[in-house]
């Protein structure tokens, strides 16, 4: 469903994405691994409009969506969670949520669908009135996954979901993914986290400055002590 061919993406004169190709299927969920400062949130950018390739296709459903805005590749259904989770913190969890409604332009009662919503988070209505800068991280993890999951969701780009959680939260938010993953969307996570990746990706891809350095399984992936090592500074 989104084919990623051979983008160059640059911020002002500095060159960062070197010719990346790569695809996620429907109903698939893709990781995207790598060290600090490897291409995978300007590889997210770039695929969300916030930092177009200069050179290079993407398309999603067979519509090219390389260079054109990013609130025209929101309305395709395809939805961002940041790196860091960056929700409203002055805004209250439930003015979060009517605020991503807004931004989605749902048909339907609002009540009904924030009402589904608390039922797959319960923890967001018990915190419904709180501004959500007071909330932990698990739980803004919990409202920025909530947010992107109103509206037409046809594929959802995971920046980091697990940075700075703490165990515990980690597995949450992977249960959370495997059950998104359930109902039939597409997701694409960037992750430092090899575990999660394992745990919920049916393939992955690697990247290493600005270039795709491996791709395959997962047991592709943990059988090639190399790539382990060279990429992910991991060693067996
Ligand atoms: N706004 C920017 N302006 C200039 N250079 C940038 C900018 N953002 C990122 N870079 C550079 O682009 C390269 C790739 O960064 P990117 O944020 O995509 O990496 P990453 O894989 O997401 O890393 P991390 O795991 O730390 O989030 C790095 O060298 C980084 O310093
Ligand atoms: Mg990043």
């Amino acid at each position: 469903m989104l084919r990623v061919e051979d983008i160059h993406t640059y911020y002002g004169p500095s060159y960062v994405l070197h010719g990346i190709s790569l695809n996620v299927q429907e109903k698939e969920v893709v990781s995207l691994l790598g060290r600090n400062g490897a291409g995978k949130t300007t590889t997210i950018r770039s695929i969300m409009g916030l930092t177009p390739p200069r050179e290079g296709n993407i398309t999603f459903l067979g519509e090219k969506i390389a260079r054109r805005p990013p609130h025209e590749i929101f309305c395709l259904g395809i939805k961002l969670v940041p790196q860091g989770r960056q929700i409203l913190p002055t805004l209250t969890v439930e003015e979060n949520l009517k605020l991503a409604l807004l931004k989605a332009d749902l048909e339907g009662s609002q009540k009904e669908t924030l009402g589904r919503v608390y039922e797959k988070f319960p923890i967001l209505e018990t915190r419904k009135k709180q501004p959500g800068g007071h909330l932990s991280g698990g739980e803004r993890q919990m409202l920025a996954i909530a947010r992107v999951l109103l509206g037409k969701t046809n594929l959802i780009l995971l920046d980091e979901p697990t940075e700075g959680l703490a165990p515990l939260i980690v597995q949450e938010t992977k249960d959370i993914i495997l059950d998104i993953k359930k109902e039939g969307v597409a997701i694409f996570i960037a992750e430092q986290n090899i575990k999660m990746a394992l745990e919920t990706a049916d393939r992955h891809y690697i990247i290493d400055k600005g270039k795709v350095a491996f791709e395959g399984s997962g047991p592709e992936l943990t059988e090639s002590r190399d790539v382990m090592e060279s990429y992910l500074g991991i060693s067996a």
